[in-house]
């Protein structure tokens, strides 16, 4: 454990930040000028680096790359209108990946290194955080196996990098949802609630016969019934029927979005009944079919709030109206919004400030 966090700091001669247009960062794309990156050898984590963004060698044989063994989170910063730098919760980004990294047999990241580290990244990346509404600096936190060896078992050496991509306001294309009932993104007893590459290259290719088929995302549902919703691609998934927000309950198949803990909250406090607990297709066709489903959105850092335009199942395609301006949904959208901006008051300690 590093006591007293210090850095080895090389500065880009080449900043990109001139040359770089911020009315034009499309997600994750765009990179910033430096990284983070802090090795783990002979169990322990080493001197903390700030390096010029750009490629890092990897052997060949980098045992990550075979078996997959390779956590990542996904959190954003921002600029508040006066000018300060915070990060959304980043508490619950450092548990959960302290979460993968214990199902997939990594070693745990210490809080000095997580906070430490970003924070200093971006003090030395501040102007690279976007001060527009709605644009905001995307964290890419990833570990991974970087041992030399073609063999089955845990790594001994990792790396663990933190990328920046200021990012413009996310594409709000409302999205035709297809519900799967043939493939599955996780097993009861697997690794779906981890942040761990596997799950997603898992969906690659259902995911692509459902944009065959006109869609642009999946609805998972259980693997030993193929009959309750679980959750997207990289979102969770909320419904306000007859009222009441339901969500399905998180269990080891579902990965426990740091939106979807937010979003509940809010529920809560505004008076809304909520309601985390098993939700079946048959109950959403029900519901669809009776008018009772109010509001249907994914919840995820990255759209904050996706709007849906249809849902598909195998027999029947719903159609759905947009969201409400003064809906559940859109009216937590909006709160995050002006939270992120400094335009009301922080009243659940949600901010985490970076810098002055
Ligand atoms: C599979 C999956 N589910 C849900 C989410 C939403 O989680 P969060 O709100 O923490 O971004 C994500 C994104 O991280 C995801 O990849």
């Amino acid at each position: 454990m590093i006591a007293t966090l210090d850095f080895h700091i090389t500065r880009t001669k080449n900043s990109k930040l001139a040359g770089t247009d911020f009315n034009k960062l499309p997600f994750g794309r765009v990179f910033s000028d430096h990284m983070l990156v802090v090795e783990y050898e002979d169990n322990e984590w080493k001197t903390p680096q700030i390096l010029p963004y750009g490629k890092l060698e990897i052997a060949p044989s980098m045992l990550a790359i075979h078996y997959g063994q390779s956590i990542f989170e996904g959190m954003k910063a921002h600029r508040k209108e006066d000018g300060e730098i915070v990060m959304f919760r980043p508490e619950l980004n450092f548990q959960r990946m302290n979460a993968s990294a214990v199902r997939m047999c990594m070693p745990t990241i210490p809080e000095e290194i997580f906070f430490g580290g970003m924070s200093k990244l971006l003090q030395i990346e501040a102007d690279w955080v976007p001060q527009t509404s709605g644009s905001s600096m995307y964290l890419r936190p990833v570990m991974y196996a970087s041992d030399e060896v073609v063999g089955m078992h845990p790594s001994t050496g990792y790396r663990f990098v933190v990328m920046c991509c200021p990012s413009g306001p996310y594409y709000e294309k409302s999205l035709r949802m297809k519900v799967e009932t043939d493939y599955v993104r996780a097993a009861s007893g697997g690794i779906g609630a981890a942040k761990t590459a596997g799950n997603y290259a898992a969906s690659l290719y259902p995911a692509k016969l459902a944009q065959d088929q006109g869609f642009d995302q999946i609805i998972w549902t259980d693997s030993q019934h193929r009959k309750f919703i679980e959750e997207s691609g990289t979102m969770n998934l909320m419904f306000k029927i007859n009222g009441k927000i339901v969500t399905p309950d998180v269990h080891d198949t579902i990965l426990n979005g740091v939106t979807r803990r937010t979003l509940l909250h809010l529920a809560k406090h505004w008076g809304y009944e909520v309601e985390e607990r098993p939700l079946s297709i048959d109950e959403l066709k029900t519901v669809l079919e009776n008018g009772t489903m109010e509001e249907f959105f994914g919840v995820g850092t990255a759209a904050v709030i996706a709007q849906m335009e249809a849902i598909g199942f195998n027999d029947k395609v719903f159609e759905l109206k947009p969201l409400e301006e003064n809906g559940f949904a859109l009216k937590a959208k909006k709160y995050l919004q002006d939270l992120c901006k400094g335009k009301i008051a922080d009243e659940f300690g949600w901010l985490y400030s970076v810098m002055k």
